[in-house]
């Protein structure tokens, strides 16, 4: 199969993650089978596809006049054969277990082509145990998203032993179709690529708080008007190539050494957060909560809604919406 013959998708697995591959998927004029356990979850998420739309059309994302037919793209149905059936990709996004997983994996496999390919959202399983029963390895994916799916772009592709080169390259041609960005991880790692950075980053924000060079606030507020303004645009290997001048990112890299060294040793190593973090982390975010005002989010539905209508306006000026 080619990335070009892929028209038809369904969601299996309606939560969270999967309503919002349903939305993003049909907002690209695909045609869209969600399926879920129960009529109550398709409620669920028809909902949450509805209320997204609204805050879509709120940010002048899309028209008004469009959401009916975004809607209308879109099949709800609790029979796995009717929703796999004549599909060409399934995204599934079921409970992280194995043997959840495991069980959908087969269930599909029964109601749907062998060239189907079957892309799994899980946040750090192996895809090699994923299919480890299958027919047919050869053709599941793990395509990991970032919540939410219909607005951040990124999505990390692994591979699992039996995956075949050409499964995974049409699946990320037809990522890229649809404007999403796939990177797509050489070999397996716990983790994938982002949440190891995010945690890389946070467990430095912990030492620096713990040995009480900074509060959670400062630290965020140091992010945010600091390198995140500048991630939000390039990633760090870009920031370097322009901070070392005409010298470039080796340069700086050479430049730096001794210093970089010196911090690079007097920064945290450890393997497991310190067990009261928890607790000192609610402490500190309550704090900066009340520093802020209702238009920037000082609570938890002001805060979400607040993201959702930056995350906007960046991936506007990104040219992804
Ligand atoms: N929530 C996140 O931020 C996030 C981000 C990236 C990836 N993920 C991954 O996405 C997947 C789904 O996570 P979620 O947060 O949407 O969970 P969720 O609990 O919100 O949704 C899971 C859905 O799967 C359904 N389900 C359960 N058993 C099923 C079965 N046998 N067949 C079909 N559907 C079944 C449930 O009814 C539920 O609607 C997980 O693998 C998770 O690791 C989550």
């Amino acid at each position: 199969m080619e990335a070009k013959d892929i028209k038809k998708v369904a969601c299996v697995g309606a939560g969270v993650i999967g309503y919002s591959w349903a939305l993003y998927y049909s907002l690209k004029k695909l045609s869209v089978n969600v399926y879920d356990l129960t009529d109550e979850k398709l409620e669920l998420a028809k909902k949450r596809i509805h209320d997204s739309l609204l805050n879509l059309l709120k940010n002048d994302v899309i028209g008004e006049d469009d959401i009916k037919e975004i809607e209308s793209r879109i099949h709800y149905t609790t029979s796995i054969e009717e929703a796999v059936k004549d599909v060409q990709f399934i995204t599934e996004s079921g409970p992280e277990s194995y043997d959840v997983k495991q069980k959908m994996a087969d269930e599909m496999e029964k109601y749907t082509a062998s060239d189907t390919i079957i892309a799994s959202s899980t946040s750090g399983l192996l895809v090699s145990e994923i299919a480890k029963k299958t027919k047919h390895p050869e053709r599941f994916i793990g395509a990991h998203p970032y919540n939410p799916p219909h607005l951040i772009p990124l999505v990390e592709l692994t591979k699992g032993d039996k995956t075949t080169d050409e499964v995974l390259e049409c699946a990320k041609e037809f990522f890229e179709s649809i404007d999403k960005e796939p990177v797509v991880l050489q070999k397996e790692a716990l983790g994938f690529i982002c949440n190891r950075i995010q945690m890389a980053v946070y467990r430095e924000v912990c030492n620096l708080v713990m040995k009480g060079v900074c509060t959670i606030e400062d630290a965020d507020k140091a992010v945010t008007f600091g390198p995140g303004l500048r991630w939000a645009i390039m990633g760090p290997s870009l920031v370097f190539e322009l901070g070392g001048g005409k010298g470039h990112i080796d340069g700086l890299m050479k430049h730096l050494n001794s210093s970089i060294s010196l911090w690079l040793h007097d920064m945290a190593d450890f393997k497991d957060f310190p067990e009261d973090f928890p607790e000192i982390a609610r402490k500190g975010v309550e704090e900066a909560l009340e520093h802020r005002s209702k238009e920037i989010g000082n609570d938890d539905a002001s805060l979400a809604e607040y993201r959702d209508k930056m995350l906007i306006s960046l991936l506007k000026l990104h040219k992804k919406l």
